[in-house]
C-alpha cells in the first residue's frame, strides 16, 4: 500500500532507537492480515511474537513454534501494516546453536516475511550472536528477565530479577545494548529494576510488566482486547472484553438459529429481488 499524506511514514529500527528518553514506544503483537490493520496506526512497533504459537495454535508453550509457523504469521502481517516498525520474534532453536545458524535464520525471517529486524531471547550468552547479526545488517531486538522459551530452566513463568538476581539481568541488558542491539524486551521484572536498566542502558527498553518507566511497552494483543476469559495476568490491562462478546454473540446466533428466528426475511433472498 502506498503511502498517503493521512497515513504516518514508515518508522525503521533506526527512529525507534533514537526514541530513547523521549515519547514511549508503543507496541503490540499481531500475526494476522487483519489485525495488523488495526493496529498499525497506533503502534510505533509491531511484533510478530512466538507467543503466536500459545495465542492462535493453542500449544502449551512457544517450544514448538517453528520458523515456517513465523515466516507464515510474519508474511501475512507484512501485508497489513504500512506505518510500524516490524518485528519477528526467532523461535526456540532457531539461533542459539551458533552465530552462523542464527544467521541464516534471521535472513530467511528477513527475505520472506520483509520484517525490518528480528527479535531473540537472552542475554549475555547471545550477545556475540547479537553482534554477529547487526555487524550483518539485521537489526535485532533483545529479550531479558522472564524469557519465555527458557520456561523449562526458568520453572515456570515467574517474576525475575527480584533482590541480588536483578544485577544479572542488568548485566543482560548492558550485554545486548553493547552487542549492538537496537532496543530491549524486558519482562516480567520489578518496576524498580526496569527502571534502573531503562537508566543505564543507551537503548530504548519495551517493558512488559516491568513497570511504568520503560521506553515504550508491548503487550500480547489478544490480552488487550480480552479475547481470553480465563488468562489475566498481572500485568495486562484489558482495554475491550471480546472474548466476553463473541461468546454472548455465539450463543444468540445458537439460539436464533435453533429457535428458526435466523436467517429472517431481512437475511434471506427473494425470487424477485435485484441485491446480489
Ligand atoms: O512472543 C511475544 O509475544 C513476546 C512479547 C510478549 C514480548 O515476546
Amino acid at each position: 500500500m502506498s503511502a498517503t499524506p493521512d497515513r504516518k511514514a514508515r518508522l525503521t529500527p533506526q527512529d525507534i532507537r533514537a526514541r530513547k528518553g523521549a515519547v514511549p514506544i508503543v507496541c503490540l503483537t499481531a500475526y494476522t492480515t487483519p489485525v495488523a490493520r488495526q493496529v498499525d496506526q497506533a503502534c510505533d512497533l509491531v511484533l510478530v511474537g512466538d507467543s503466536v504459537g500459545m495465542v492462535l495454535h493453542g500449544l502449551p508453550s512457544t517450544l514448538g513454534v517453528t520458523m515456517e509457523m513465523m515466516v507464515m504469521h510474519g508474511q501475512a502481517v507484512a501485508r497489513g501494516l504500512d506505518h510500524a516498525c516490524m518485528v519477528v520474534d526467532m523461535p526456540f532453536g532457531s539461533y542459539e546453536e551458533s552465530p552462523a545458524q542464527a544467521f541464516r535464520n534471521a535472513a530467511r525471517l528477513m527475505a520472506e516475511t520483509g520484517c525490518h529486524a528480528v527479535k531473540l531471547e537472552g542475554g549475555r550468552h547471545m550477545a556475540q550472536t547479537v553482534a554477529f547479526l547487526v555487524e550483518r545488517g539485521i537489526p535485532v531486538m533483545g529479550h531479558v528477565g522472564l524469557t519465555p522459551q527458557a520456561v523449562n530452566a526458568l520453572g515456570g513463568y515467574k517474576v525475575q530479577g527480584r533482590g541480588d538476581d536483578g544485577e544479572r539481568i542488568l548485566a543482560d541488558a548492558v550485554a545486548l545494548a553493547a552487542a549492538g542491539a537496537f532496543s530491549v524486551v524486558l519482562e516480567k521484572i520489578p518496576a524498580e529494576l526496569g527502571a534502573r536498566i531503562t537508566q543505564e542502558i543507551a537503548i530504548p527498553t519495551i517493558g512488559i510488566g516491568a513497570g511504568a518507566d520503560c521506553d515504550g511497552q508491548v503487550l500480547v494483543i489478544d490480552d488487550v482486547l480480552g479475547l481470553f476469559t480465563d488468562f489475566r495476568p498481572k500485568f495486562v490491562k484489558r482495554y475491550a472484553e471480546l472474548g466476553r462478546d463473541s461468546e454472548a454473540a455465539v450463543a444468540a446466533y445458537a439460539a436464533d438459529v435453533r429457535a428458526r428466528r435466523f436467517p429472517d426475511p431481512d437475511h434471506s433472498f427473494s425470487a424477485q429481488g435485484s441485491r446480489a
